[in-house]
C-alpha cells in the first residue's frame, strides 16, 4: 500500500518538477531571446574612421592586382572592416571559420549577437542587437546570421567597410533548406508521403502559406535574407529593384559552386594573403542525406524560387566578369595552389584525412551542431600528434562554428539550452 502511494507520489513530484523546470526555461528563453528594450541613450553616429583601428601588421607590394587598390609606393594594405552577409545553407560556416581566424590574427573587433548565434533572425537587423554595443562604438567585422538591414548595419561599422556575401544555386539551396528547416515550418507537416519535397513542388501554391510560421524557409530564402520581400513573383518590378539594391551595396558576391575562385577574388579585393584563405569544409551533410534533384524537380524549384533564381543569374554574370578581369589562367593557377595548400593542411591536421560521421567524433569540442531530428552533419577528428608549429592552426581550422564563437567570447546560452532540451526529449 505504502509503496504504491510512494511511487505515485514520487512520479507526480517528478512530473511537477520537470514541468515547472521546462516552463521556466521556456519563459526565460522567450524573455532573453526577444529583443530587449533599450533606454534612449544619446546616439552618436559612428565616426568615419574608427579611432582605435589596429595598425596594419603587414603591407605587401602589389603584384598584378586587377583591383588597382594600389596605395602610396605601389603597396596595398589588407582590408579589415568587413560586413559578411551570412546567407543560409551556403557553405557560410566554412567562410566564417576563415573570418574568425583572420579576425584573431589581426586582433579585430567582432560585432557579435548576444546569447545566441544569430541577430534575432528572422527579425530585421538592428544595431542594438550587437553585444556590448555603445553609441559611437566601432567594430571591424560583422558576420553572424541576420536579416540584412543596410541602414542599421551601417551604424556599427566604418563607412568604408567591404560588403561581402555568398550565393548558391537556388534549386540546391531550396532543397537544402527544405531538408534542414522544413520541420520548423508547420505547413510542411500536412504534406503526405515520403517524398515531401517532390509533393510540395508539384503544387507549391496549395501547400504554401505566406503568413505561415517560418514560411520564408520555403520560398526565395536568399531574397528574404537580404531583407527583401520573398513572396514576390517574377513579373514584379520590385524583384529588379531588390537585385539592384543588393548589387549597389555588395562589393563581392561569392558563389558556393566556385568557392575557391571566390576566395581568390576576395584575396584580390581585400588585399589578403593566400595563408588567410586556408580552409576545411565545415558543416557538410552526409552523402546519404543529400538528395539529388531530378531535372524536372530542379526546374520546378527554380520556377518556385524565381526571385532567387534571377538574383543568382545576375550575380553569376558579374562573378564571371570579375574572373575574366582577374585572368582565367591566373585564377586557375591560384586555385590550384590553394587546393594544394588545403590538401597539405588536411594531411597534417585531420585524422584519416577526411570528415567522419558525428558519432565517430571523439572530442565534444569538435562535434558540429545538428539539424532537428537527425545526425546528418559530419565533422573531423584532430590528429593526435600534430607538430607544435601547426597544432593551433589545425585546431582552429577544425573547430565548428558554435564552439569557435564560444572561444571568441560569445555567450551562447540560449542556443545551448535549446540543444540540451532537444537532447532531453531526443528530438
Ligand atoms: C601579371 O601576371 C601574369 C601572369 O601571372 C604575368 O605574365 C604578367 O607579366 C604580370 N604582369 C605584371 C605587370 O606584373
Ligand atoms: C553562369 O555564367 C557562366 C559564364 O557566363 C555560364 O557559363 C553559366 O551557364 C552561368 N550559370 C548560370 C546558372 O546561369
Amino acid at each position: 500500500m505504502f509503496g504504491k502511494h510512494g511511487r505515485q507520489w514520487r512520479s507526480m513530484c517528478k512530473g511537477l518538477v520537470l514541468g515547472t523546470l521546462l516552463t521556466s526555461c521556456m519563459i526565460l528563453l522567450y524573455c532573453l531571446s526577444a529583443p530587449q528594450v533599450h533606454f534612449n541613450l544619446l546616439e552618436v553616429p559612428v565616426p568615419y574612421s574608427c579611432a582605435h583601428r589596429p595598425a596594419p601588421t603587414h603591407v605587401k607590394p602589389i603584384i598584378n592586382s586587377s583591383q588597382h587598390t594600389v596605395g602610396l609606393a605601389g603597396v596595398c594594405t589588407p582590408k579589415m572592416d568587413i560586413m559578411f552577409m551570412k546567407t543560409h545553407k551556403t557553405a557560410s560556416s566554412t567562410f566564417l571559420n576563415i573570418l574568425f581566424r583572420f579576425g584573431e590574427k589581426h586582433r579585430l573587433k567582432f560585432a557579435f549577437p548576444d546569447g545566441r548565434n544569430d541577430f534575432f533572425y528572422p527579425s530585421p537587423f538592428e544595431h542594438t542587437m550587437v553585444k556590448d554595443y555603445r553609441p559611437g562604438m566601432c567594430f571591424n567585422i560583422i558576420c553572424n546570421h541576420m536579416r540584412f538591414n543596410a541602414p542599421e548595419v551601417a551604424k556599427v561599422l566604418p563607412t568604408d567597410m567591404s560588403y561581402i556575401t555568398i550565393l548558391r544555386d537556388p534549386a540546391e539551396l531550396f532543397e537544402s533548406s527544405f531538408h534542414y528547416f522544413g520541420r520548423l515550418a508547420p505547413m510542411t507537416w500536412k504534406i503526405p508521403g515520403e517524398d515531401k519535397l517532390g509533393e510540395f513542388l508539384h503544387d507549391p501554391h496549395y501547400y504554401f502559406d505566406p503568413d505561415g510560421f517560418n514560411s520564408f524557409y520555403l520560398k526565395n530564402l536568399l531574397f528574404f535574407d537580404f531583407g527583401q520581400d520573398n513572396t514576390l513573383e517574377l513579373g514584379d518590378p520590385k524583384v529588379e529593384e531588390g537585385i539592384h539594391a543588393i548589387a549597389g551595396r555588395f562589393h563581392l558576391v561569392m558563389m558556393v559552386e566556385h568557392f575557391e575562385e571566390s576566395l581568390i577574388l576576395l584575396k584580390d579585393a581585400l588585399c589578403w594573403e593566400m595563408d588567410d584563405l586556408l580552409f576545411f569544409k565545415l558543416n557538410v551533410r552526409k552523402d546519404s542525406t543529400v538528395s539529388k534533384l531530378t531535372p524536372e524537380l530542379r526546374a520546378r524549384a527554380l520556377e518556385w524560387n524565381a526571385a532567387d533564381w534571377k538574383l543568382y543569374q545576375h550575380f553569376n554574370t558579374t562573378f564571371w566578369r570579375k574572373v575574366e578581369a582577374y585572368g582565367s589562367q591566373r585564377i586557375a593557377d591560384d586555385v590550384a595552389q590553394l587546393r594544394r595548400r588545403n590538401a597539405e593542411m588536411a594531411a597534417i591536421c585531420i585524422e584519416g584525412g577526411h570528415a567522419v560521421d558525428a558519432v565517430n567524433i571523439q572530442e565534444t569540442a569538435m562535434k558540429p551542431w545538428q539539424p532537428i531530428g537527425e545526425k546528418s552533419i559530419m565533422g573531423y577528428n584532430l590528429k593526435k600528434n600534430v607538430d607544435k608549429a601547426h597544432r593551433e592552426l589545425c585546431r582552429k581550422m577544425l573547430t565548428p562554428e558554435l564552439q569557435y564563437l564560444t572561444d571568441l567570447g560569445v555567450n551562447l546560452w540560449v542556443t545551448k539550452l535549446w540543444g540540451h532540451v532537444r537532447d532531453l526529449i531526443n528530438w
